[in-house]
């Protein structure tokens, strides 16, 4: 049975890519990734992106980029090279598949890199991440931070789509935390883990974190309708 859409992934696929590498797990989805809801929807990118509008940026990286939903929106908001980074070959090769007849396609340039070990140093104006926070561990995420703020130029932005963190008694939570444990049971069994855990990088903690490697942190709230209402953009600057 296909979840999410016809041409999504089936539920014993999902349990497969789940059991195997993160990597080699979105090796596996990378063909039908897009008809699952964890592709960032446009709209979500678009008003993200927006937030670099007063200050356009020359070049730009997309941390976990996926098959591209970033990708796209950052060729019109840049003037220079767009890239892209991500572990998982499959991923690229399906970003590359789709945004080969994209007008501006030279500009785009593919990575394959770890995100906490970006091969960069002072080299964008801007970098974004989208829908991938789940996949850093919380204990890694000082280290993430510090590599972003390494591969900005002073005064780049790094713009991301968060959310506050809801109350403990919301059941959204309980749902997250159902999910948490069953990955860290699942984590449990020897080989490589798959890393993916909710409730992550989310405001006020992330900002805190942020100001204290060097950024100045902006939050503006989602100007989108439901269900992306309650999303917080958050624009962190280099200083
Ligand atoms: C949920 S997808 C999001 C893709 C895209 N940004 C989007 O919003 O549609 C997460 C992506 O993060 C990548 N990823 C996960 N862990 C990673 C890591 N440690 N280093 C680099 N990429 C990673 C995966 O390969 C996958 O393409």
């Amino acid at each position: 049975m296909s979840m999410f859409h016809p041409r999504g992934p089936t539920f014993r696929e999902l349990g497969r890519q789940a059991l195997s590498s993160t990597e080699h797990g979105y090796d596996l989805l990378a063909p039908k990734f897009d008809y699952t809801p964890f592709r960032t929807p446009d709209a979500v990118v678009t008003a993200t992106l927006a937030l670099l509008a007063d200050d356009p940026p020359y070049t730009v990286l997309d941390l976990c980029c996926g098959t591209g939903a970033g990708l796209r929106g950052l060729l019109e908001v840049a003037r220079g090279p767009v890239v892209g980074l991500d572990l998982s070959r499959g991923m690229l090769a399906e970003a590359a598949r789709q945004l080969k007849s994209e007008p501006q396609a030279a500009r785009i340039r593919l990575v394959r890199a770890e995100v906490l070990e970006p091969p960069f140093c002072e080299s964008f104006d801007a970098a974004t991440c989208f829908g991938a926070f789940g996949h850093i561990l919380a204990r890694d995420e000082p280290r993430f931070i510090a590599s972003i703020h390494r591969l900005l130029k002073p005064g780049g932005q790094f713009v991301f789509p968060t959310m506050i963190r809801p109350p403990f008694w919301s059941p959204g939570v309980w749902l997250a935390r159902g999910f948490n444990l069953m990955m860290r049971l699942r984590n449990l069994l020897p080989g490589p883990p798959f890393i993916m855990y909710y409730l992550t990088f989310m405001l006020p903690r992330v900002q805190v974190q942020l100001e204290r490697q060097g950024f100045e942190v902006e939050v503006v709230d989602s100007p989108l309708p439901r269900p992306f209402h309650s999303l917080k953009l958050v624009r962190a600057r280099k200083t």
